[in-house]
């Protein structure tokens, strides 16, 4: 379709290298809605009749049902979706379907149709993130009474609602809805009427296709609208970040699944066995997100690399932008998907969190606290319960076994209400201030998730 000015054929070796049909297959309908949209805008020019602005249109869909239904034939030769689909048009209407391309580039073309991939697919991804979220809620509330240690450098440290641990990852995923949204509004610009790099000599209103497309404005710079790829590195900065995300929640259902744990059982139907040992039952959904994180990892840094040293405008090496941006799509989504199923239908063994969190250390701090609310200064507090730990841990007593005359030798500060103080109950109900872990917080947080997960936010 360029070969014009060619007279030796494209070695063989350089269209295997060259091509991109083998992925960017996948971008036929929005390649097929952009150039319908293209062709609106060539009416509009006065370039196409309406008569034949209808035929092309008609051609392009026809071709769409083809590839939809598995019959149409991609060449190679023929490079790239863009080509294909402009070869295979002219094949069926002629010489209208070769008037399609007139005052565009595959440069602006390309880069339309990616804008229109990611506005999709980032709209999907927003809504999976609202399924795990709602999987996450769904646990807390079928266990909102459970409690469990709450962890610090893996060290057991205070008592927690289990349900504010999960809370936890809610507000997470929150933040990347959030970046999703704000990633979105950059997605969302319409590139097409750039031409190569410099627009073009037929007076186009560019306008007719963002409307038609359902953009809300237009890129104002030709060339910086057929090089910029900044959207893909920030969509791949936020799935790489869902990833993150996804993984920290894998590494503790993967040790709340342990022997050593016990604080959860996953379903059959979410968890393995072993070739050899039959009594395994193994975290495999978990164990693959946070490997698969890795990837996710590699293609921000893989898409940075190539943006890094190209000269204006388009280079062929923004043909590498595609296979990063696929993987890490499809590996989030279907990542969210399992996850989500997986969560929603996993138990808390409850009588085992509570017996770690009846764990007396739990409550040092609370102690301590104890002492400041009578006037003693925090630092001589935490010295006075350590020194509390220390003799606990040597006459093998829980601070519920300790006698009042004891406590009274670490500080006559203490009284008979200390007793009060060494109940996991009391220590959460006393964590009252906002997003601090008493009953009533993590109910009310779990019914504000329950009426905002109900409503539809799409992007
Ligand atoms: N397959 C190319 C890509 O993905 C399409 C644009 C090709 N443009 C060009 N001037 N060779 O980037």
């Amino acid at each position: 379709m360029w070969k014009g000015r060619f007279q030796v054929e494209t070695s063989n070796l350089v269209q295997a290298y060259g091509e991109s049909i083998s992925f960017d297959w996948r971008l036929y309908p929005y390649d097929v809605e952009g150039s319908i949209a293209h062709a609106a805008v060539l009416q509009d020019a006065g370039i196409l009749t309406k008569a034949e602005e209808k035929e092309i249109a008609k051609g392009l869909r026809e071709i769409k049902k083809e590839i939809d239904a598995g019959e149409f034939e991609f060449k190679t030769s023929l490079e790239d979706i863009h080509m294909n689909i402009e070869s295979a048009l002219t094949e069926k209407i002629g010489d209208v379907g070769a008037k399609l391309h007139t005052a565009r580039s595959r440069n602006d073309q390309v880069a339309l149709d990616v804008r229109l991939y990611c506005r999709d697919e980032t709209n999907q991804i927003h809504e999976l993130l609202t399924g795990m979220q709602s999987a996450l809620l769904k646990l807390a509330q079928n266990h909102p009474e459970a409690v469990v240690p709450g962890y610090t450098h893996l060290q057991r440290g205070q008592p927690v609602l289990f349900a504010h641990h999960l809370l936890a990852y809610i507000e997470m995923f929150e933040r990347d809805k959030g970046r999703l949204a704000d990633c979105y509004k950059r997605i969302n610009v319409m590139p097409l009427g750039s031409g190569a790099l410099a627009g073009s000599t037929i007076p186009l209103n560019r306008k007719v296709a963002a409307e038609k497309l359902n953009f809300p404005a237009l890129t104002q710079n030709s060339m910086d609208a057929v090089s910029d790829r900044d959207f893909i590195a920030e969509l791949l900065f936020d799935l790489s970040m869902i990833g993150i995300h996804l993984s920290r929640i894998s590494e503790d259902v993967i040790l709340w699944a342990s022997a050593e744990f016990g604080f959860i059982e996953l379903s059959d139907a979410h968890t393995t066995g072993s070739s050899l040992m039959p009594q395994k039952k193994n975290p495999d959904v978990a164990e693959l997100t946070r490997g698969k994180t890795g990837r996710l990892t590699g293609n921000l840094v893989s898409i940075l690399t190539t943006l890094k040293g190209l000269p204006m405008t388009y280079n062929r090496d923004l043909q590498e932008d595609k296979e990063p941006l696929f993987d890490s799509i499809d590996t989030v989504k279907i990542a969210l998907e399992v996850f989500a199923e997986m969560m929603s239908e996993a138990k808390i063994k409850e009588e085992i969190t509570a017996e770690a969190t009846s764990d007396p250390f739990l409550l040092a701090t609370d102690i301590a606290d104890y002492l400041v609310l009578k006037g003693v200064p925090f630092r001589h507090a935490h010295e006075i319960v350590g020194k509390l730990t220390a003799y606990s841990l040597n006459e093998k007593q829980a601070f519920q076994q300790i006698p009042l005359q004891q406590y009274r030798e670490f500080s006559d500060t203490f009284e008979d209400d200390v007793y009060q103080v060494l109940e996991v109950k009391t220590a959460l109900k006393a964590r009252k201030a906002t997003g601090a872990p008493s009953p009533g917080n993590v109910n009310r947080q779990i019914s504000k998730w329950q009426k905002k997960l109900e409503k539809k936010d799409s992007l």
